[in-house]
C-alpha cells in the first residue's frame, strides 16, 4: 500500500487462473436493456462531455465525463438499475417474454390486478429510482434510509409518492432492515446489493447501468476515439463492477481501471488490501459527504469483478470529491459547465490530482496516464443535495 496526500491506493496483487465470468455484462445483453431504457416516454441519451481544455491543461488526450444528473430527471444514474430489475420481476411474475418487455406493456391495466409493493434501503439515489418506477408503473413502494440521510434526499423520495423511513443504524443495516420488513410484509426486495441468496435482483439491478456504457460507447465510436482508462467510484460497488464487465467484454484487457471509494467506507480498498480474494467489511457510521459511497459491505456478486479485472483501489479523503465538484462547477477554457454532486465528482478531483502531484506519481506512470489516454470519467449524480452543493461550490 501507498499513502500521500491523505490518499491511499494498492495496485491489484491478485492473481486467480479463473477469472469470475463478466458475461451477462456484455453487448447483446445491453443492446436489450437500453432497448427497454428507450422504451421510456422520458428517455434521452445523456451527454458526454469532452473536458478538453482542462486534458490540455494536465497534458492527457482526452477526459470525457459523462453526465448523469440528466438521467430521467431524476438527476442520478440510479433509475436505470432498478427500473430494469423491476421489469425483469414483472415480466417473469406475469409471463412475459423478456426481449418485449417495454413501458407501455408494463404500465398496462392488465398486470394491475395484484397490490404490490417494492420495498428497498438507499443512501437516496436508489430509492429514488425504485419509488419513481414503481410509480410510473402503477405501485406501491417503501423505502428505508440510514441515519443522517440529508433531508432533501428524503423528500425527493416521498415526493415520488413512496413511504419513506429514516432508521436509527448505517445503510448495511438498513439493508438488512428492508429485507426483514419486505419478508414480513409480502413485499418485493429490490436491493442493489447481493445477501444470502438474493442475488438474481442485484445482478439484473447491474445489468441495468450497463445502459450508461453502451451509450458512451456509442458516444465515442462518433468521436472514433477508444477509451483507455475507466475511473470508477464505489459504493457496495455493483456500479463499477458493471461499468469494468461491459468496457472489457466489448474492449478488452488494455482498458486500465481505477476503482475510488471515501476512506471512511472503503471496503473494496480493504478487500483488495487483505488480498485474499474475499470481500472484507468496514464498520462504523461510514461518515462521508459522498453519501451515495457511503457503503461499508461489498456487494459480493460485484467485488470478485472488481477483483479480477481492476487495476488500482483507491481510497480518499472527502476534499477529493469537493475538488471534482468545484473544478466542473467552474470549467477551464471552453469546457462545459456540469453539476456534479459528491458521489458523482471525486473520479475528476482525483484524476487531477495525480496528473499534477508529484506524491501521485507512481500512479500516473504505472497506469500510463498520458497524452494518448482517453479517461472516462461517470458523474453520477448531480447536486442531489443542494445545500451542500452550493456551500461545498462556493469555498
Ligand atoms: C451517485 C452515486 N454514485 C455512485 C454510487 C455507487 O454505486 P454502488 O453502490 O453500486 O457502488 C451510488 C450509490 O448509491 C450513487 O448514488
Amino acid at each position: 500500500m501507498d499513502e500521500a496526500l491523505g490518499i491511499k491506493w494498492v495496485f491489484n496483487n491478485y492473481y486467480s487462473k479463473d477469472k469470475i465470468s463478466i458475461d451477462h455484462l456484455n453487448e447483446s445483453t445491453a443492446d436489450k436493456i437500453i432497448h427497454y431504457h428507450k422504451s421510456f416516454p422520458i428517455y434521452k441519451e445523456t451527454p458526454l462531455v469532452s473536458l478538453k481544455s482542462l486534458a490540455d491543461r494536465l497534458s492527457i488526450g482526452n477526459i470525457y465525463v459523462k453526465d448523469e444528473s440528466k438521467r430521467f430527471d431524476l438527476n442520478a444514474f440510479k433509475v436505470l438499475g432498478g427500473s430494469y430489475a423491476i421489469a425483469v420481476y414483472l415480466a417473469e411474475r406475469f409471463g412475459l417474454e423478456l426481449s418485449n418487455i417495454s413501458y407501455n406493456l408494463l404500465k398496462g391495466d392488465k398486470l394491475k390486478d395484484e397490490e404490490l409493493i417494492f420495498v428497498t434501503a438507499t443512501d437516496g439515489n436508489h430509492g429514488r429510482g425504485i419509488a419513481w418506477t414503481a410509480r410510473q408503473l402503477g405501485y406501491k413502494s417503501v423505502v428505508f434510509m440510514p441515519k443522517g440521510s440529508s433531508v432533501h434526499r428524503i423528500e425527493s423520495i416521498r415526493d415520488e409518492g413512496a413511504k419513506v423511513e429514516v432508521l436509527d443504524c448505517n445503510y448495511d443495516d438498513a439493508v438488512r432492515y428492508a429485507k426483514k420488513y419486505a419478508e414480513e410484509n409480502k413485499g418485493i426486495l429490490v436491493q442493489d446489493t447481493a445477501l444470502d441468496n438474493y442475488i438474481d435482483i442485484p445482478i439484473r439491478i447491474m445489468q441495468g447501468y450497463i445502459t450508461i456504457a453502451h451509450e458512451i460507447s456509442t458516444q465515442l465510436n462518433q468521436e472514433e476515439k477508444k477509451p483507455t482508462h475507466l475511473i470508477l467510484q464505489a459504493g457496495v460497488g455493483s456500479f463499477a463492477a458493471s461499468m469494468l464487465g461491459y468496457f472489457r467484454n466489448k474492449y478488452g484487457e488494455n482498458i486500465k481501471t481505477l476503482i475510488l471509494e471515501p476512506k471512511n467506507a472503503d471496503c473494496i480498498f480493504k478487500s483488495a488490501l487483505i488480498n485474499d480474494g474475499k470481500p472484507h467489511i468496514v464498520k462504523g457510521d461510514l461518515e462521508t459527504i459522498m453519501a451515495g459511497l457511503s457503503c461499508g459491505e461489498p456487494n459480493p456478486i460485484a467485488w470478485p469483478i472488481l477483483r479480477d479485472y481492476g487495476d488500482l483501489f483507491v481510497s480518499c479523503p472527502d476534499y477529493v470529491a469537493e475538488k471534482g465538484m468545484v473544478i466542473m462547477a467552474n470549467p477551464v477554457g471552453n469546457d462545459e459547465r456540469i453539476i456534479s454532486g459528491e458521489s458523482g465528482a471525486p473520479g475528476l478531483g482525483l484524476l487531477k490530482m495525480i496528473m499534477e502531484e508529484e506524491k501521485l506519481k507512481k500512479i500516473k506512470e504505472k497506469l500510463e496516464f498520458n497524452e494518448s489516454s482517453n479517461v472516462i470519467i461517470i458523474s453520477t449524480e448531480g447536486d442531489t443535495d443542494p445545500d451542500s452543493y452550493k456551500k461545498i461550490i462556493a469555498k
